[in-house]
């Protein structure tokens, strides 16, 4: 394993990749820029944040890269989402797969991201016989928080500490 390289619109998933980088000592990378640094056919573990179960950057960082591991970083909860995750990517289950929360911050978002938040916020709220999870995605969705922390990499780090 050669480096952590990731792909973050408002800033959750490049937190995760920092604290990724602090307990495995491996140096971390944006997408953008990690060309500069690592040749193609580097083994690296991929970090993109969720749209519409779409891991952002994963394609393009599968045609230059090796990935070992992917973590997506979602707003559900950390550790679900696993199978459709890797359904709508097309991830094999030989590579590792991990979700992580990370959290909404609308004033960081433009553009489609931004319509796209509110027509599902407005969606969902005007949805009759809401369900538990319907009420509790309204809320993640209406409050901006932010949900990274050291435990949501548990997994992950069993995984790392293993290979
Ligand atoms: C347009 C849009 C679509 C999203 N779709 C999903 C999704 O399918 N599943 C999910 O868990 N989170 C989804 N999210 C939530 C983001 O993945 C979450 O806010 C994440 O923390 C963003 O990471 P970032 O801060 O690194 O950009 C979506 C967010 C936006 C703006």
């Amino acid at each position: 394993m050669k480096a952590i390289v990731y792909t973050s619109n408002t800033g959750h998933t490049a937190e995760y990749a920092k604290i990724l980088g602090e307990q495995t000592g491996l140096p971390v990378y944006a997408l953008s820029e990690a060309a500069k640094q690592l040749s193609n056919g580097t083994e690296i573990i991929y970090l993109g944040w969720l749209f519409a179960n779409n891991i952002k950057g994963y394609k393009k960082a599968a045609k230059q890269y090796k990935i070992s591991a992917i973590c997506a970083v979602g707003l559900c909860d950390t550790g679900t989402a696993i199978a459709e995750v890797r359904k709508v990517n097309a991830i094999s289950e030989e590579t590792p797969l991990f979700t992580m929360q990370g959290g909404m911050d609308k004033t960081k978002l433009h553009g489609i991201n931004k319509v796209m938040i509110n027509m599902l916020t407005k969606g969902m709220d005007s949805k009759k016989d809401r369900t538990e999870d319907d009420e509790r995605m309204i809320y993640l969705l209406k409050n901006d928080q932010n949900y990274v922390s050291e435990e949501n990499i548990t997994a992950f780090m069993e995984w790392y500490k293993q290979i």
